[in-house]
């Protein structure tokens, strides 16, 4: 990484497959797996950056929130490489490098830090003040971001994580692993077919009476109410695999789940899981998109931006572009495949923080549920 926006490589090992095996993450078949590629995946950066030792000017890793054991693997080999080769160390917190994956940019290298206006702000990054909403495996926070560094707490959720919610509703929908790709793709596929019928995509994400936690007054989510509603319906959709009724007598205890929209769907010979899917996608992306928006507003802010692996989601990208637009708020994200767990994110975090002389100790240990470093308010 150079300047701390521009990726010279960044390698990623994924594990997705081993995870899909045993329907999610086991955390010692994890780390063991990471130990095993982690050397392997310097050397290849160093190779596919056209770099050698001599080029680099310091070391991080990530030493929390995670699971313990893989969070150990990075943290010991980092800082064993910093001893080592005499370089800086530096530990990230991995919320705080989602955050940063905003300011990668894919594109041209400034050939030389003096190209540079200065190391915080370069042409193109993100703008100060500006609302974050982090939605990852295991967080779904909105925070206020005044500066490089400098978090507010405006709400968080009070149960379950966005991204938890998906990967917990695609495993009883039988999408498998990670949840939040499958369950957008089984989505998409209902509203294609709808499409092809000429019909309205609304159709597909109305199919189902979800609720959803709007928490007024606050910017805090809960999605375990929603999360709890999949389960008992999915059971009914998947298990006996009951076609939905094809009456729209909403008195038909049997019925009652379904809207109007959603029978009518299903006539058109639409499946149960791809409307459960876009129906669930659709109250998760709804609660999120509007209390981003609201926070937005009211914080004046001219720039939202996303972050976490749940910010790949298409359909919360869409959403939100449109509750932004008419009040010229600028939303962005980073490219799909950083919004995921990356190294370059952490990188681009550690960048900000070793400009402002910060560097960590070779005695940090990892810190499994560290949270944003937030400003008292
Ligand atoms: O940030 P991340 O890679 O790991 C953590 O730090 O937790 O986030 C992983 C989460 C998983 O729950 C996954 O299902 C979700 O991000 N995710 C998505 C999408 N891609 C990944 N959720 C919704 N839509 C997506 N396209
Ligand atoms: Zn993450």
């Amino acid at each position: 990484m150079r300047d701390g926006r521009y990726m010279l490589s960044n390698v990623v090992a994924s594990q997705i497959e081993i995870h899909n095996r045993y329907g999610g993450v086991v955390p010692e078949v994890a780390s063991r797996q990471q130990l095993a590629t982690i050397i392997p995946v310097i050397e290849t950066a160093l190779e596919e950056a056209a770099c050698t030792w001599a080029d680099i000017d310091a070391i991080a890793a990530t030493y929390g929130p995670g699971l313990a054991g893989s969070l150990l693997v990075g943290l010991t080999v980092g800082k064993a490489l910093a001893l080592a080769r005499n370089l800086p160390f530096l530990g990230v917190n991995h919320l705080e490098a989602h955050i940063y994956a905003n300011w990668l940019r894919k594109g041209q290298v400034a050939q030389t830090q003096s190209d540079a206006e200065s190391w915080d702000y370069y042409e193109g990054d993100p703008i100060f003040p500006l609302i974050c909403l982090v939605i990852s495996g295991a967080h779904s926070e909105l925070v206020l971001v005044r500066g490089h560094g400098q978090y507010e707490l405006l709400g968080r959720t009070r149960d379950d994580a966005a991204g938890e919610a998906f990967d917990k509703v695609a495993r009883v929908l039988g999408l498998g692993y990670p949840g939040g790709p499958a369950i957008q793709r089984a989505a998409q596929q209902a509203e294609q077919e709808l499409q092809q019928q000429k019909k309205p995509v609304a159709l597909a994400r109305s199919a189902y009476r979800l609720p959803r936690a709007w928490l007024r007054g606050t910017y805090d989510f809960s999605f375990s109410g929603l999360k709890t509603a999949m389960l008992h319906l999915a059971e009914g959709a998947t298990q006996h695999q009951q076609p939905i009724p094809t009456t729209g007598n909403t008195r038909d205890k049997q019925v009652s789940q379904y809207t109007r929209m959603g029978v009518q769907a299903a006539q058109k010979g639409t499946t149960n899981v791809g409307l459960l899917a876009a129906s669930f996608q659709e109250a998760v992306v709804d609660v999120l998109a509007v209390k981003t928006r609201l926070a937005a507003q009211e914080y004046h802010v001219k720039q939202v931006v996303l972050a976490g692996g749940v910010a790949a989601n298409l359909s919360l990208r869409t959403r939100l572009e449109q509750e932004l637009l008419p009040l010229r708020i600028r939303l962005s994200y980073p490219p799909i495949e950083f919004c995921t767990d990356n190294a370059a994110m952490i990188a681009s975090a550690a960048f900000f923080h070793l400009n402002q002389a910060e560097v960590s100790g070779l005695d940090l240990d990892v810190s499994p549920g560290l949270s944003l470093p937030f400003n008292k308010k």
